[in-house]
């Protein structure tokens, strides 16, 4: 509009100017002229002013009317540059959110650029791969992960599959990461890394029990396809059918042995945590655990001459469940039994604590334990004397029972033990678990070894 209507002005001037000198007028032609150049000379004025204020970043400071050309020039110019700082501070808080979620990834993100250099990585990229985020930008990431398992990867250039790499970790197993690149806009990457350490372990746990369990069917099953072939192929006296079948019985015993362990483990780890709503007699675990104790020490030869001992010195009643508890209890009164040798004394005792928990303890007179075995004994299939568990009979999988149904009620096995003179096995039901406690029973004397004894909690 303004334009056209300047375009107009122009045009009138020169028109009254022209018509001023065919009419012979000087003065009018003149005058139109001088109004033209006037005209011009504003405009060149006020554009160069705009200019000048695009320039010095100081369009603010110019009239923003829309009126004419020139104030609704600098008007639009002042609106877009506004919008544009807008969209920019927004792009800019959506680059920090990006970050910030980056940055708060469990995984490790790095970014590099074409030749291979940290343009940025978050803290858990710098944690794994021991960078330091700042000094380290535009390092070459070949020069700071020198492992050749990933160099070959980096270099290879195919990236449709993970690596695991094993960084040095200080003070601890190493660090087992799991890395893939993957490549974007062009020849950057984008490298992220996961710690699978834990998953390792359990992966490397899982194959170790697989062939544990496995060698441990194999053996029963071994002598009994034995014992069957014999039967098969050789005409036997009566006398030597029944021991064949007797030791075939045992063998199958074995067997089912470990099978029920097995099944209590998975059953004890994949339950709910016992509640503190079911309270059982500390006697009436105790009576159970007496009849089985005495019941194996009779069955065995070697424990004969065993003598055997139960006392509670503190009645109560305590929170969890009776059949585990009792199984805890059991077993480890039947490790006494079985590894303590004839004419020794067990010693099975309830009491309690000045902390208000109820105690249960085994000691025996048996050989001991070194310490160097005692911090393994909870594991699965951990035996310290191999020809002597198997001689019992034992699958190993007692104490790892025992620890796991310790842990459900809020407590640990604790084992002192001195090679050569005996074991004491405890565990300590804590006070808030326990309810209505009274004294009972007379002091035992030989109760415990303490010379010389090494005691480890074994969590
Ligand atoms: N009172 C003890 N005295 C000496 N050694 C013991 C005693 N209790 C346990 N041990 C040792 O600890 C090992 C692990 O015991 P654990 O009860 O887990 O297995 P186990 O007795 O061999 O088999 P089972 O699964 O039948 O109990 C045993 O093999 C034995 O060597
Ligand atoms: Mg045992």
């Amino acid at each position: 509009m303004v334009t056209r209507f300047a375009l107009l002005f122009i045009a009138a001037c020169v028109g009254a100017a022209g018509v001023g000198l065919l009419l012979g007028s000087h003065y009018a032609a003149l005058g139109a002229l001088a109004v033209v150049l006037l005209r011009m000379g504003l405009d060149h004025w006020r554009g160069r002013r705009l200019l000048v204020a695009l320039r010095t970043d100081a369009l603010q400071a110019l009239p923003q009317r829309g009126g004419d050309i020139w104030g609704e020039l600098a008007q639009r110019i002042a609106r877009m540059r506004r919008d544009s700082e807008m969209q920019l501070r927004q792009s800019e808080a959506r680059l920090k959110e990006f970050l910030v979620a980056l940055e708060n990834s469990p995984n490790g993100v790095v970014l590099l650029d074409e030749k291979g250099r940290i343009e940025w990585c978050n803290q858990t990229a710098a944690t794994h791969f021991g960078f330091d985020a700042q000094r380290d930008q535009f390092q070459s990431i070949g020069n700071l992960v020198r492992d050749p398992v990933f160099a070959a990867y980096l270099a290879s250039g195919k990236y449709d599959h993970e690596v695991v790499l094993s960084m040095p970790a200080p003070a601890s197993l190493p660090l087992k990461l799991s890395v893939q690149v993957h490549p974007y806009a062009g020849n950057r990457r984008l490298m992220l890394s996961r710690d699978v350490t834990a998953v390792e372990q359990a992966e490397a746990m899982r194959r170790i029990f697989v062939a544990n369990v496995s060698h441990e069917i194999r053996t029963p099953l071994t002598v009994l396809a034995g014992f069957i072939e014999t039967l098969q192929t050789l005409p036997l006296e009566e006398a030597e059918r029944i021991r064949y079948l007797n030791l075939m019985a045992q063998q199958s015993h074995r067997m089912q042995t470990l099978v029920s362990d097995l099944l209590t483990l998975s059953r004890l780890e994949g339950s709910l945590q016992p509640g503190s709503g079911e309270w059982t007699p500390i006697h009436a675990l105790m009576d159970y655990c007496e009849q089985e104790g005495r019941a194996l020490s009779r069955t065995l030869p070697h424990a004969q001459g065993q003598t055997l001992r139960f006392e509670i010195r503190w009645d109560c009643e305590v929170a969890g469940s009776q059949t585990e508890l009792t199984s805890a209890m059991s077993n480890l009164v039947s490790n006494a039994v079985r590894y303590t040798p004839a004419g020794g004394c067990i010693d099975v005792i309830w009491q309690s604590l000045p902390d208000g928990a109820a105690e249960f303890s085994v000691s025996d007179t048996g050989p001991g334990i070194a310490p160097e075995h005692i911090a393994h004994l909870t594991e699965r299939f951990y035996r310290v004397d191999h020809s002597r568990s198997r001689e019992t009979g034992g699958t190993g999988l007692g104490l790892a029972i025992v620890k796991h149904v310790l842990q459900r009620h809020g407590t640990v096995l604790k084992v002192q033990s001195t090679p050569g003179k005996g074991s004491t096995f405890s565990f300590a039901i804590p006070a808030s678990r326990v309810r209505n406690g009274r004294a009972s029973g007379t002091n035992l004397n030989a109760a415990r070894q303490t010379v010389d004894t090494i005691s480890t909690s074994l969590s």
